[in-house]
């Protein structure tokens, strides 16, 4: 093996072509998933405070966004449903009027080439912001995936492209899979959220979602932020029970996590750059302390240098126009 004076590692940094030859990650437009949050009205466009940039639309305004993600070339976006009424049970999560179904139908009827990706959960619509069916303080797990499946099935009836369960119920990935394929939508594919961590990260979320807790946390599902091992049986269970995509959240803090789930399952492996991810590049380049057009492109090819195949990220939009104007 040449040593230095003859091995110099530099040499391929000096020239910025040959730094663009040799680089290893490369992060495109069809990597990003761009999350959006839906609201009943007409023409609303309201900021979301802590996250700059992301609003809550309702559906007029949210076709008009989807247009523009479509043109942009980005491939998909996830969509979180604020409801008009909420209750015990998280009724208009599975209305086949509830908010996600008429956005998902006008957003099928009028923009071209784009996914639809819907997130299946209850937290948005339940009166206590818990992810199920509460006796007492305990989410019962049985009784909250039976209404996932329902939920999941009734955006699969909107036109839903990709169906993502988030909510961490045991079985939930093999009762919604059986749903879905029992009224023939066989070829929907399910995007996991396998490995999602009770994390501190998702504080803007629950703003632009409204679905904080009224008590209480989400400890008793959602994975314990000190975890590996488990996050493997997590992801391997839901692969067995027939998720297409496993997802790993959220991204940045958790990149170890992304590399053992890619490199043991080697299965399509999306990331969830969260809303407090996002807050915190945003917040400090609004203060001038980082270059926040640096960083952003810098959080999310370590990400995709981990092993993501595909990134849910609110800095989508940004990120394409980025590497749109650095196009060669
Ligand atoms: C649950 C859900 C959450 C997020 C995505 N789906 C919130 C939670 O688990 O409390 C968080 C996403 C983010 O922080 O950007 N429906």
């Amino acid at each position: 093996m040449a040593n230095y004076p003859l091995k110099r590692l530099r040499r391929l940094r000096y020239n910025p072509l040959v730094r663009d030859m040799v680089r290893e990650t490369i992060l495109t437009k069809d990597d990003f998933i761009y999350p959006l949050f839906v609201v009943p009205g007409e023409k609303i466009k309201n900021p979301v405070k802590s996250m700059p940039g992301v609003f809550q639309m309702s559906i007029d305004t949210l076709v008009e966004e989807c247009k523009d993600v479509a043109s942009l070339r980005i491939p998909a976006v996830i969509l979180f449903g604020i409801p008009d009424h909420k209750d015990e049970v998280g009724s208009e999560a599975y209305s086949p009027n509830g908010i996600i179904q008429q956005a998902v139908r006008a957003i099928k009827a009028n923009v071209k080439n784009l996914l639809v990706i819907t997130d299946v959960c209850l937290c948005e619509y339940t009166s206590h912001g818990h992810c199920g069916v509460l006796q007492g303080e305990d989410i019962l797990n049985d009784e909250t995936v039976s209404l996932l499946a329902k939920e999941a099935v009734s955006h699969a009836e909107a036109g839903a492209d990709i169906i993502a369960p988030s909510d961490m119920m045991d079985g939930r990935i093999i009762a919604i899979r059986k749903a879905l394929d029992y009224k023939g939508y066989t070829k929907i594919p399910i995007m996991s959220y396998a490995a999602k961590y009770a994390s501190g990260f998702y504080g803007p979320f629950r703003d632009a979602a409204e679905s904080t807790p009224a008590f209480g946390d989400r400890r008793s599902h959602q994975m314990d932020i000190a975890n590996t091992n488990e996050a493997m049986r997590e992801v391997e269970s839901d692969i067995e029970e027939g998720a297409d995509i496993v997802m790993v959240k959220p991204a940045g803090a958790y990149l170890d996590v992304i590399y053992r789930v890619k490199e043991k399952f080697g299965l399509p492996t999306a990331a969830y750059q969260v809303s407090g991810e996002f807050a915190m590049i945003k917040a400090a380049a609004q203060n001038g302390w980082i270059d926040g057009e640096r960083v952003m492109m810098e959080s999310l090819v370590a990400i995709k240098r981990a092993g993501a195949d595909m990134i849910l990220t609110y800095f989508a939009k940004d990120a394409a126009k980025y590497l749109d104007k650095t196009r060669k």
